[in-house]
């Protein structure tokens, strides 16, 4: 599947009145599924404290499951308001490793404007594994999930 038919599918799950949650773990497994690089995939949401937690992932468990603002490649994402890519993460000094397999990250900012709600991240064991069209199919869903994540915090 790429971006198209999974945003096609969390947007019926809004229409059917699902939960945040639900929205989010639908968009982790599809996106998990949608490219054999990903090893690694989850959703780091933005704590009022400036701290970002762990949500639903798919793949090995991570020690890191707090993660402040500023702090590895998720932190600096969010400190810097863009998405990062890591082609090749020993060559970044600000990583934290959550798997000694990992070669290559995205973090993919879900926004609205300058409002953060939360982050995709995507692990891979190859290196340079995110061409463009990964790229793309990431953000289109975090596209996605921002509408997901105004409609679940509208007054
Ligand atoms: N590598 C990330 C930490 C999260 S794990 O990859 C799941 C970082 O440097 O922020």
């Amino acid at each position: 599947m790429t971006g198209g038919p999974i945003c096609r599918s969390l947007t019926k799950l809004m229409s059917d009145g699902a939960d945040l949650e639900k929205i989010l773990s639908t968009a982790v497994e599809q996106l998990h599924g949608s490219n054999p690089r990903f090893h690694w995939t989850g959703i780091y949401e933005l704590g009022p404290d400036n701290v970002l937690r762990l949500g639903p992932f798919l793949g090995a468990p991570t020690d890191h499951v707090f993660i402040a603002v500023g702090r590895g490649v998720c932190g600096t994402a969010v400190a810097e308001k863009r998405n990062v890519l890591v082609p090749d993460v020993s060559k970044e000094s600000n990583y934290l490793a959550c798997s000694t397999a990992t070669r290559s990250e995205l973090v993919v900012l879900i926004r609205r404007g300058d409002r953060i709600f939360a982050q995709i991240d995507i692990d891979s064991h190859e290196l340079n594994a995110f061409d463009p069209g990964a790229v793309a199919q990431v953000e289109s869903v975090a596209e996605c999930l921002a509408e997901a994540y105004v409609r679940a915090k509208a007054p």
